[in-house]
């Protein structure tokens, strides 16, 4: 078994959407109906019908204060609402299931080990905004979540959960998983529904925005995974009781699953209250190796600005404490590094990443990456002086704020970038007098 199932919950965790994720066939419907799984939509769909409109789904969801899980933290009702329910155009909801993100593993293990919990959520969602097809975008790599999806999907449909006639009451909802070639920039959303329709995964210009022009240019709601496990535990704890649990800032509610790698004891997936000191976190997962001390902190996945020691005593782990300190919250892939880690060598491998996995669309992404990779294999081999590295510090300039089609370009150099101007010192030690 997995050692991110096998854990047993730590007495801080507040396991929500992850309530049953560590039994024995979590995976099952057998097991997900146990524990209440498929209530919530026989409530919305069957017996509270009259009162669970789609404006009363998409209201219910905005009072939970919910924002996608999948990085960019958009409020989910807001996203719900702009969907123009009654034009003629088939509504699709798409679920993203590609996660990439160095230092990002939560979605696959509940792919993996809580299916039934994502496909109940994108049945909501499909009751609230009219539709009658959805799809799972799954990362190529993700064999074994995708095997799961599809065999969740496969029960739920002889359960009645999913098809022509949900529950006997007429109502239609199809759902199928779609493998991806395990592309990062496949999980840029417009990126994702071109792949989806056969073509190459290039970011689309926004607007129009999926929810007007998605799929098929027909409105598309695209939610991460986890957003959509969120979604029937908020309609069985209420929307009330979901915000009361987080401990910080109002804008941000909830649980949160993050994804805790590095130099911790206990690395792992944490459902954790929004709002916990990030310092309170560290030792949650069994704090640092004795004798070590902390030398940053990635809070978001490999595209969040690096914290310092100093900012990471200060952090609160929600989006507005770590939006304070001028990075982000992200996915929640949370890197823990100590005084052994050396960030010149995290610096090549993020910036080799990305100069790989941009998708050469736009000039200043497909050029910009590559030179930052370029001159950090530069550095780490000590052929760069101090010149190269202000040379990226100014041409980095123009990869960002809009002088793209999507943000992948800004995300690169934010994983570079702070590295460099917050560890300086650790780069002199590789530089060559000029
Ligand atoms: C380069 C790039 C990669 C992304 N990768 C993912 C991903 O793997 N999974 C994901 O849910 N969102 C990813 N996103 C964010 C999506 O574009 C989109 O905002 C998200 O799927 C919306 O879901 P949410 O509102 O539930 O968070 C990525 C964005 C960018 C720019």
């Amino acid at each position: 078994m997995h050692p991110a199932k096998a854990r047993p919950p730590h007495s801080k965790e507040n396991r929500v959407v992850l309530r049953y994720f560590h039994k024995e066939n979590s995976h099952t419907l057998k097991v997900y109906e146990a524990e209440g799984g498929y209530s919530q939509l026989k409530r919305l769909l069957v017996t509270e019908k009259e009162t669970w409109t789609p404006d009363a789904i998409i209201n219910e969801v905005k009072a939970s204060g919910l924002r996608g899980r999948g990085g960019a933290g958009f409020p989910t009702g807001m996203k719900w609402s702009f969907v123009p329910k009654d034009s003629p155009e088939p509504k699709y909801i798409v679920c993203n299931a590609d996660e990439s993100e160095p230092g990002t593993f939560k979605d696959r293990f509940m792919i993996e080990e809580i299916p039934h919990s994502v496909i109940e959520g994108m049945v909501i969602a499909a009751l609230a905004l009219n539709s009658e097809q959805g799809y799972i975008y799954v990362r190529g790599e993700f064999y074994k979540g995708w095997q799961r999806l599809d065999a969740a999907i496969e029960e739920a449909y002889r359960a009645g959960f999913l098809g022509d006639n949900i529950l006997g009451t007429g109502r239609k909802f199809h759902l199928a998983t779609y493998r991806g070639a395990g592309a990062y920039i496949c999980g840029e959303e417009t990126a994702l529904l071109e792949s989806l329709e056969g073509k190459r995964g290039h970011p689309r210009l926004k607007p129009p925005f999926p929810a007007f022009k998605g799929l098929y240019a027909s409105p598309t709601v695209v939610n991460n995974v986890e957003t959509f496990a969120t979604v029937p535990s908020i309609f069985e704890m209420g929307a009330e009781k979901y915000t009361t649990l987080s401990k910080g800032n109002e804008k941000s509610r909830g649980t949160k699953v993050f994804s805790i790698s590095g130099q911790v004891k206990n690395p792992g997936i944490y459902e954790l209250p929004l709002g916990l000191p990030l310092m309170e976190v560290i030792e949650i997962a069994g704090g640092l190796r004795p004798g070590h001390t902390l030398k940053a902190v990635i809070p978001g996945g490999s595209s969040t600005p690096i914290l310092t020691p100093e900012e990471a005593e200060k952090a609160v782990l929600d989006y507005e404490g770590i939006a304070a300190l001028g990075s982000m919250l992200g996915s929640g892939g949370l890197m823990i590094l100590d005084d052994t880690t050396d960030l010149v060598e995290l610096t090549l491998r993020v910036a080799h990443f990305y100069g790989h996995e941009s998708c050469g669309q736009c000039t200043p992404c497909r050029e910009g990456t590559r030179w930052m990779s370029d001159v950090m294999h530069r550095v780490t081999a000590k052929r760069a002086n101090a010149e190269d590295l202000e040379t990226v510090l100014s041409f980095t300039k123009n990869m960002v704020n809009g002088t793209t089609i999507c943000p992948f370009s800004d995300a690169a150099v934010m994983a570079v970038t702070p590295i460099i101007k917050k560890f300086r010192h650790e780069f002199d030690a590789y530089l060559q007098p000029k």
